[in-house]
């Protein structure tokens, strides 16, 4: 039953036209539980009132598969004027991005020219910014654009994906480039050429390579909600004396909130990814793909309205 209710959402989350349905509603519709808005001056407060719990933040700017020019160009001077407001407010907020909503399959000279605009603008603020993975056809040219921008940004991470099994030569090769990975399941319907097909696997991958990339010395974002990776992690670094400053805990908002509080409260550095936008379905029907308790969550958001 999970894995057709999977399929399912995964299957709605590519549906154009409900995509442009889900435009005109805006986030009203139980989005507004996990997204933060439409806007950044929508987002802004939000990303306050989390670093005042002593939460840190990476805002992502919703939107993915952009087929025009144009679309690609306005999305990277939204990713820039981001930076610019969390530079002006002084929040404690790195960013998220997708090199599919900056043409990466119109172009790859596109997105490098966008990603550099994107990358000396937040290097005056020192902010950090990540590339999120998207799906498995993507993994190799994203991880390409990464290590020839590393070079020249340090402040630039990326994600690597456990259900992959690539992900573990990946992270050799990455390796000396000293990357600021973080680490994720996975959330993209794969094929079994790809990736595991077996959750347990998913997760045992997850745990290796967690250990692998915080055992070599790099700083790590640990993104799971599974209490069996927090606790891992937790016991690892203990183990291993590894400090406080050398890894991260993320979430996504509106998931976990007392457990990212609770984080928090014992030392962790916890970072709350923060989407906004008004693209903000297909992120929305991953999230009810990964985890049916979120329908109930989505629909009580719907007819509390
Ligand atoms: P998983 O879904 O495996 O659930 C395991 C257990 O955790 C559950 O049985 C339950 O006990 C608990 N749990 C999970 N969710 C819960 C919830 N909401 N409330 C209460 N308990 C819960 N993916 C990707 O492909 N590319 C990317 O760039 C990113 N980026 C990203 C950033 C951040 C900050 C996060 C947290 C996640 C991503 N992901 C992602 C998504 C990721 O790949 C994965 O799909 C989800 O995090 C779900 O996997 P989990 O490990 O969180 O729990």
């Amino acid at each position: 039953m999970e894995a057709i209710s999977k399929n399912f959402f995964l299957y709605l989350s590519n549906n154009k036209v409900l995509d442009r349905l889900a435009k005109r509603f805006g986030t009203n519709f139980g989005a507004d539980k996990i997204v933060g808005g439409e806007t950044i001056s929508q987002a802004m407060p939000i990303i306050q009132k989390l670093n005042h719990e002593g939460l840190h933040v990476t805002v992502d700017h919703l939107g993915e598969f952009v087929a025009s020019e144009e679309e690609a160009r306005q999305r990277t001077e939204e990713c820039m004027h981001s930076i610019q407001a969390i530079a002006t407010h002084g929040a404690q907020s790195e960013v998220s991005l997708k090199l599919t909503s900056l043409g990466l399959d119109i172009s790859r000279d596109i997105v490098i020219e966008h990603m550099h605009r994107i990358l000396q603008e937040a290097a005056k603020y020192d902010i950090t910014v990540t590339i999120d993975m998207e799906d498995s056809s993507r993994c190799g040219q994203t991880l390409d654009i990464y290590k020839e921008l590393k070079a020249q940004y340090p402040n630039l991470g990326t994600v690597v994906q456990s259900y992959l099994y690539r992900s573990d030569q990946d992270l050799d090769e990455l390796s000396p480039l000293d990357p600021y990975l973080r680490l994720v399941k996975g959330a993209y319907k794969e094929s079994g050429k790809v990736a595991f097909p077996e959750k347990r696997l998913v997760d045992d991958n997850l745990k290796h390579l967690i250990k692998k990339n915080l055992l070599n010395g790099h700083y790590t974002a640990i993104a799971s909600h599974d209490d069996a990776i927090i606790d891992f992690t937790k016991q690892l670094v203990q183990e291993n004396n590894i400090p406080n400053d050398r890894f991260e805990f993320q979430m996504l908002y509106g998931m976990r909130n007392e457990t990212q509080a609770q984080l928090a409260k014992e030392g962790y550095k916890v970072r709350v990814y923060l989407p906004y936008g008004e693209d903000w379905y297909g992120y929305f029907m991953r999230r009810l793909a990964e985890r049916p308790a979120n329908i109930a969550f989505a629909l009580r958001g719907i007819f509390s309205k």
